[in-house]
């Protein structure tokens, strides 16, 4: 008897302590210095060691890691057909909310998992989910080791080589844009030249590292979380012209509104058309719940997000979520109150548009094929699986399959807000077309000779 209530009161308390980590409650809502993000990494794979994995993508100048915790059921694979997705944050070392965001993210994903919560289930088992907290840990370290709870508005936004990592991403907006007048690629503008990435000297390690990063996963989607002010800001952020304020809208601009607001309109205060500007003096007209062009607001050469869009198949929009860029730390919970649904529902837009298979006539894979959309003047390619991802919004199209060797294959598409509609497509080789060309001919010339009595 004393024995069965000895564990009847134990399990209810591993009932209670169950719960309470399911809960917001059980994140800490506090600052991680560099050895405390790591530390907190781990745990979150020691608590959900089946569904995470970390890694780094290289080090910072210093010789800080840059970490990443990766979320999937097979965590560490590309699965064929499941679209691969990434959070970076705090790139600018001094804006420290999407740094803790992330990590809070992470030990929030953990327990709804555990707890059997099915939306975050089914996101983990169908997505690959990457988080790197921070891209820039050396600005992180300066900017943190500042007294008192006012932080400079500058001290940690470069690297330790003072480098401002968002300028320093090779500029392919100048090129589409003279691709665009007279004609070029409209897409993988550095395809072929990994080894002048490696070789220039201008570019960070940590811009190097992600460069690596951006085209050698088969990303899909992407935010980037910075501070300073509060919006989701879509390409492109360089301007046309050179001038200052210009809408730039990309090809692709009706799905970049779409989910930039899948973000927005999770926020309560990035979607409040009510909110006043950060500061009394900022220009915040381009801004429309809480949404902007980033070109609208202002011109920025060398970022990443559109380096995402036009070196890799990678939609990237860039997320502005607090006034402050240091808050005190008493205001973390707040920032995670208000961000956690846009988070997990900014997601779940990987889910999007048309996804599927190019595969040639025997069912092998044909990796690197070309999916275009007609009217939208931005190509995407196939992954090594010969699968691939092309987010849309809704609206009916036609979309082509095609590759070097082969015959295009052209399919109309009707595409719902969600989920992704499936459309494989089967390639013939020419090679086998001029062979079944070739057999009919001479099928023909014997029938042709027999006929005749040759
Ligand atoms: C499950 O997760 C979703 C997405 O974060 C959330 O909206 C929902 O409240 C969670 N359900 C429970 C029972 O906590
Ligand atoms: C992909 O195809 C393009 C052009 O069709 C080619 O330039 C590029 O080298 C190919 N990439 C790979 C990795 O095969
Ligand atoms: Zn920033």
């Amino acid at each position: 008897m004393k024995h069965f209530l000895t564990a009847v009161v134990f399990g209810a308390a591993v009932v209670t302590l169950v719960s309470a980590a399911g809960t917001d409650g059980a994140i800490s809502f506090e600052y991680h210095r560099y050895e405390e993000l790591r530390k907190a990494l781990v745990s979150v794979w020691l608590q959900c060691p089946t569904i995470t994995r970390i890694y780094t993508i290289g080090e910072s100048f210093e010789g800080r890691e840059l970490l990443v915790l990766e979320m999937s059921d097979n965590p560490g694979t590309h699965e064929p057909g499941e679209p691969e997705f990434k959070y970076i944050a705090n790139m600018h070392g001094n804006e420290a909310v999407g740094r803790e965001l992330l990590i809070y993210l992470a030990q929030y994903l953990c327990n709804q998992y555990q707890q059997g919560n099915e939306t975050i289930i089914d996101l983990i088992h169908n997505t690959r989910i990457h988080l790197m907290p921070s891209m820039n840990p050396d600005g992180f370290e300066k900017a943190a080791s500042q007294p008192g709870e006012i932080k400079d508005w500058f001290v940690g936004r470069s690297n330790a080589q003072g480098v401002d990592l968002n300028r320093n991403f090779p500029d392919l907006d100048r090129i589409i844009y003279i691709n665009e007048r007279e004609g070029g690629a409209n897409n993988h503008l550095l395809q072929n030249m990994k080894k002048a990435v490696d070789e220039n000297t201008k570019l960070a390690p940590e811009t190097k590292a992600v460069i690596h990063w951006i085209m050698d996963i088969p990303f899909v989607l992407s935010a980037n979380l910075h501070g300073g002010d509060v919006v989701a800001n879509y390409p492109y952020d360089e301007t046309r012209t050179g001038s200052t304020h210009e809408y730039s809208a990309s090809p692709d601009d009706v799905m970049f509104k779409s989910l930039a607001r899948a973000y927005s309109m999770y926020n309560p205060v990035m979607s409040d058309p009510h909110r006043a500007p950060c500061r009394k003096n900022d220009d915040d007209s381009s801004f429309k719940d809480g949404i902007t062009n980033g070109g609208a607001w202002y011109s920025v050469p060398g970022g990443m997000q559109d380096f995402n869009y036009l070196s890799s198949n990678c939609f990237e929009i860039t997320l502005e979520l607090s006034c402050d860029k240091f808050p005190n730390e008493e205001t973390l919970k707040g920032y995670w109150e208000q961000n956690r649904n846009s988070l997990v529902n900014y997601i779940e837009q990987v889910h999007r548009g048309v996804k599927g298979f190019v595969r040639d006539l025997q069912g092998n894979p044909v990796s690197n094929a070309t999916v275009s959309v007609e009217g939208i003047d931005h190509d995407i390619t196939t992954a090594k699986d010969g699968d691939y991802w092309r987010l849309l919004a809704p609206g009916n199209y036609k979309v082509a399959a095609s590759a070097p060797g082969y015959l295009t294959v052209i399919k109309k598409v009707a595409v719902p807000y969600s989920p992704a509609t499936r459309v494989d497509f089967e390639l013939e080789s020419l090679m086998e077309r001029k062979e079944e060309e070739r057999e009919e001919l001479m099928d023909w010339w014997k029938m042709m000779s027999e006929t005749l009595n040759f």
